[in-house]
């Protein structure tokens, strides 16, 4: 079952008479669990004060595109990274017009452009603007743009008319929100990530270390939390800030990721080992800083435990997931670190491609299991991680059901 807990929602608001019922929604979807952003066209703030809305939202409205104080807060750019939905509600003619146009004249339709979060408008607008064929023109563009529309409905109106135009009830569009986080796959899983690379110390300044930014990680322990788990995040060192919504576990070496893992891993239904762990470390790093005096220097490794491989070997282990990034032949290699590492699902990419994998904010991966291959193509590591997620799910559930039905047949 899906749900708003966590979910976060910007609230756009434009202008139109239905704005009044904008508090309202706010106040409901905050009841079911949801931490809302408000943002207001100018035309909007003629019906309904933002004063009104930063107090039923509980944060400052934002109103203006070119607003120093609310771009050092949480600017425009911040707010569509953070967003899982952007919703407008209502959402005036001229609005869904601007939106099916691309246009990027205010605030708000600058950041529904500049957004990856699902979208959805709840028009309002007299019967006539309606039915009117430009309209109708414009609400198909927007939903080939995978946009949602809910609504609207059909009634009088405040202009004295009766008709389509109404903007449909707070009560109903909660629930329609809610429905737009159609997966809710993971509810009330528990998921283990790791993420990141790890710091493998020769002495208190020097260590071991690779590329992986931790952004992939990240991304699938959010998609995780979004699609309603448990999560639980074992990051090694990263630039990036810690996500809400789950447990984080700041880690350095690959043998307190190890240890880390292997602590919170009782009860976990599904492992996703994202960390670029290091293979090998130190043998014994120097308690102090090495001095250099001889011209070469060897440093004797050994290598690290594998921790993918030794959650994939408890006797009660979780659903595994593995990923491999690779040079060259990705899906042969990913194949054998299937068998040898015995996992479920590995999720394998090519590094060396322009344009993704390490340091980048986009990937592709190449999902390999008993049953096959399915291929993610290039995107966005949130979305990515998304489709990621969704698939696990599918497969964590599938095993789920032919593992019950072999037990049914015995
Ligand atoms: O063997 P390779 O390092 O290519 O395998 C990559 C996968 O194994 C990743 O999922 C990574 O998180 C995991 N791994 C691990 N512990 C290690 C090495 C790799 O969990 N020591």
């Amino acid at each position: 079952m899906a749900t708003l807990v966590h979910k976060r929602i910007v609230l756009g608001v434009t202008g139109g008479i239905a704005a009044y019922k904008s508090a309202d929604l706010v106040r409901r979807l905050r009841d079911a669990g949801a931490d809302v952003r408000v943002v207001m066209t100018q035309a909007a703030t003629e019906f309904i004060t933002p004063l009104t809305m930063q107090a039923v939202s509980g944060h400052p409205v934002h109103l203006h595109m070119l607003d120093a104080e609310a771009e050092s807060g949480m600017g425009h750019i911040e707010l569509a990274r953070w967003a899982d939905v952007v919703l407008v509600a209502p959402a005036s003619a001229n609005f869904i017009a601007k939106l099916a146009h691309g246009r990027a004249d205010d605030l708000l339709s600058t950041l529904c452009l500049a957004t990856e979060a699902r979208m959805a408008v709840a028009p309002a607008m007299n019967q006539q603007m309606w039915q009117n064929a430009a309209t109708q023109a414009n609400l198909i563009a927007v939903h080939k743009n995978s946009v949602a529309v809910f609504g609207p409905a059909s009634g009088s109106q405040a202009c004295g008319e009766v008709g389509p135009g109404r903007m449909l009830e707070p009560t109903e569009l909660v629930e329609l929100t809610t429905g737009l986080f159609t997966s809710g796959s993971l509810e009330g899983l528990r998921v283990v990530v790791t993420a990141g690379p790890t710091w493998e110390a020769i002495d208190p300044v020097r260590g071991i270390t690779n590329r992986s930014s931790g952004r992939m990680g990240y991304a699938v322990a959010e998609a995780a939390a979004e699609a309603g788990a448990n999560v639980v995040l074992v990051s090694g060192p990263t630039m990036l800030t810690d996500p809400e919504r789950m447990t984080i576990v700041r880690v350095s070496s690959g043998r307190e990721m190890y240890a880390a893992v292997h602590e919170h891993i009782s009860g976990c239904d599904i492992f996703v080992g994202v960390a670029a762990v290091c293979d090998y470390r130190p043998k014994k790093a120097a308690a102090q800083k090495l001095k250099k005096h001889a011209d070469t220097m060897t440093i004797e490794l050994v290598k690290n435990e594998d921790i993918l491989a030794s959650i994939a070997a408890l006797a009660e282990a979780p659903f595994t997931v593995g990923f491999a990034a690779e040079t060259e032949n990705v899906e042969g290699y990913a194949r054998t670190k299937l068998k040898e590492k015995a996992v479920d699902l590995i999720a394998a990419n090519d590094v060396s491609a322009q344009g993704s994998g390490f340091e980048s904010d986009y990937n592709r991966l190449l999902l390999v299991d008993k049953h096959g291959v399915i291929e993610l193509p290039r995107q966005h590591k949130t979305q990515l991680a998304r489709t990621l997620i969704e698939c696990i799910a599918q497969k964590y559930h599938a095993k789920g059901a032919a593992q019950d039905s072999r037990y049914a047949h015995r």
